[in-house]
């Protein structure tokens, strides 16, 4: 198939033909790493600007290696020292860039429907790299790329996806890929942070990790998301990290081929303990390096690019 859409907003859009070409296309985007020049002439002449709300370490800096690794030039712009600090809106901001050339615009903002809203305002490439918690979807493809690696498939697999699914942008996207990939998903966690109806998406629902973790292929560990979270939703971090953590013991308790993943960034001794997140067993920095093979393959994509680099 050959790719035809302008923006990446998130992938519940996408049929499984469009994932399966993202996945494909990131294969050859890896091999990058290995050379001692990293550098293709892909895309020279493009403009992009990465436009971020809200802090990120993985996201950013993947996608502006991702960009120069590809020749493109890349603008960051930090909202605190730009005008929108002086209260410029989402829309004049982006009428701006594209006025100023930018080919592609990666925005990462607090509200849902912001990347949306963007793709309707301006006449750039829009890549949505986490709106509110709606979806996070270049996430998601570099989750389903390290799974379809380490495990040589997504269709079949038992997936669960542990946590604060209530204020997950992470887990909405993940579920979206993984059902059209044909895998089953179990949503972990207490009842507070599960939104009601999430059955709707074609998963699972369960409150109790035990019972789950020896039947699962991969465990998706979500963040406890602090800046998002009101009040009272479980009683303390210690109470939640006892139920639904992932530590050593419960590890031990799935099966001896699991794969751990986890988002990034972790709250060690949370969701997950130093010596999980460290076991061969967990591939979170893999992760990190996927992701710029598949934001690569995105730009690649929303580019116009019809062959494998
Ligand atoms: N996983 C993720 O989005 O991490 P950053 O917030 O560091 O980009």
């Amino acid at each position: 198939m050959s790719w035809t859409r302008k923006h990446l907003l998130g992938l519940q859009d996408l049929s499984r033909d469009e994932i399966q070409l993202i996945l494909d296309t990131a294969e050859p985007c890896k091999e990058i790493f290995t050379r001692p020049i990293k550098k293709l002439p892909t895309l020279r002449g493009r403009v992009m600007v990465n436009l971020f709300y809200e802090p990120s370490t993985r996201t950013r800096t993947s996608f502006e290696l991702a960009g120069k690794w590809m020749s493109v030039d890349v603008v960051n712009i930090s909202t605190n020292l730009s005008s929108v600090a002086k209260g410029e809106s989402l829309k004049d901001t982006a009428k701006t860039i594209a006025a100023l050339g930018a080919d592609f615009v990666v925005i990462r903002h607090y509200a849902a429907g912001s990347a949306k809203l963007l793709a309707e305002t301006v006449q750039v490439s829009v890549i949505n790299a986490g709106d509110g918690a709606h979806e996070h979807p270049t996430q998601a493809l570099l989750d389903l790329f390290t799974i379809r690696d380490k495990k040589g498939t997504i269709e079949g697999l038992h997936v669960a996806i542990v946590g604060d699914i209530l204020h997950s942008r992470v887990a909405r996207s993940n579920i979206w890929g993984l059902t059209k990939m044909g895998a089953k998903v179990t949503v972990v966690g207490p009842p507070t942070l599960i939104p009601p109806g999430i059955e709707e998406m074609g998963v699972d629902v369960s409150y109790d990790f035990d019972e789950v973790i020896p039947h699962v292929d991969v465990i998706n560990m979500l963040r406890i998301q602090k800046e998002r979270q009101v009040a009272g939703l479980f009683p303390s971090l210690r109470e939640y990290s006892a139920l639904y953590g992932l530590s050593r013991r419960r590890l031990d308790r799935a099966k001896d081929d699991v794969l751990v993943i986890h988002p990034g960034p972790t709250n060690l001794g949370v969701e997950i303990t130093s010596e999980v997140a460290e076991d061969p067993r967990a591939s979170i920095n893999e992760q990190v390096t996927n992701g710029v093979a598949v934001r690569m393959a995105v730009l690649y994509l929303l580019s116009g690019g019809k062959d494998i680099p």
